[in-house]
């Protein structure tokens, strides 16, 4: 069974709040093993076991946290093993213009390194323009977490869970 894994870093729970409804949303596909897990629990080559990994960070001075890029840097041990999964990035950030991009950007340059097949956040037609909020390179979100955001990430874990079965399934 294709197996994916989401977690992420977070300090306050928005994040957090993201990863959760990111997997309710890749539980939806069928035939899915999916893991929330929490950030201290999961290791480089944790990540080697799956065939999906999403990975999330709250924006630190338009970056992702540095524990984020620690884990990032320990898949150096693993290198080779993340070839050809399928890789996606969610953040949160305070500001609207706070830097989601190029933290997103950021997790997704490890994964392209990693030669993963790396999938955005397409613009959803179920959504309406007012829900639109970041998306395009991956999940994001500012500002206190809203139920629309919940929403595209429940569309966001589905769209990741359908990628991950058609190349895994
Ligand atoms: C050290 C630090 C740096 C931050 N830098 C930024 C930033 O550059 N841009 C921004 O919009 N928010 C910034 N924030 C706010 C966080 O990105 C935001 O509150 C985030 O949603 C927290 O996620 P969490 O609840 O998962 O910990 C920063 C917060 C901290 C603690």
């Amino acid at each position: 069974m294709p197996s994916i894994l989401i977690t992420c870093y977070s300090r306050t729970g928005k994040t957090k709040a993201l990863a959760d409804a990111i997997g309710r949303g890749a539980k939806t596909a069928p035939g899915m093993s999916v893991d929330v897990k929490s950030f201290n629990m999961v290791s480089a080559t944790d990540l080697a076991r799956y065939d999906g990994i999403v990975l999330g960070s709250p924006v630190y001075f338009g970056s992702p946290a540095a524990e984020v890029k620690e884990l990032l840097d320990d898949t150096t041990f693993v290198r080779g093993k993340l070839v050809g999964k399928v890789g996606a990035a969610f953040v949160t950030s305070g500001d609207r213009t706070g830097g989601k991009e190029t933290a997103i950007l950021s997790i997704l340059q490890a994964m392209l390194i990693h030669g993963m097949i790396v999938v955005g956040d397409p613009i959803n037609p179920e959504l309406e323009e007012t829900e639109h909020n970041g998306g395009h390179y991956g999940l994001a979100a500012d500002g206190p977490i809203t139920d629309d955001d919940l929403h595209q990430a429940e569309l966001f874990g589905k769209h990741i869970a359908d990628v991950v079965q058609k190349v895994f399934g």
